[in-house]
């Protein structure tokens, strides 16, 4: 009895703790991960820099300017989907600016793009 009490009790405080986190909590492969930052050094650090503060090497020339990914109050109001379908598809596709490009090459890349999105949220402190 008591083991099936414990045993409540625990999964009541896993689905407390997992419904208290906005951000999606599966695990990126290592390989996975390796490969986004790879790619967002090469690629997005130009405009977004490489802490995500926006401040890259091509920033200050861009209209609008890319925001700080950093930001907690933004991090908050996007949802992991908007991250993902602005890696892949751009700004237009979000109603923003096309300034941000579309990655053709990780549309069909699920895993690169949640990894990217995940590499974003870690500019939050996620
Ligand atoms: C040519 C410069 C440029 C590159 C390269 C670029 N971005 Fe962006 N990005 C922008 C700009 C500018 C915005 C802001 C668009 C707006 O506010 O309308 C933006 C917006 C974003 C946003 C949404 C922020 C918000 O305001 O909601 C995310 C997330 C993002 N970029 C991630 C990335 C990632 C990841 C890459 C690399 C795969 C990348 N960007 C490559 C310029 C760039």
């Amino acid at each position: 009895m008591m083991t099936i009490r414990c045993a409540f009790a625990l999964a009541m405080a896993t689905m407390l703790v997992a419904s208290s986190t906005s951000f999606a909590t599966e695990s990126v492969a290592p390989e996975i991960a390796a490969e986004a930052k790879i790619l967002y050094d090469a690629r997005c650090a130009l405009c977004h820099g490489v802490t995500g503060k926006g401040d890259g090497v091509a920033a200050a020339g861009l209209s609008p300017q890319p925001r700080d990914l950093t930001s907690a109050e933004w991090q908050l109001s996007v949802t992991d989907e908007y991250v993902e379908t602005i890696i892949k598809f751009g700004g237009s596709a979000v109603g923003k600016s096309a300034v941000m490009p579309p990655n053709p090459d990780i549309q069909a890349k699920d895993d690169v793009a949640k990894a990217l999105r995940a590499l974003v949220r870690s500019f939050g402190g996620h």
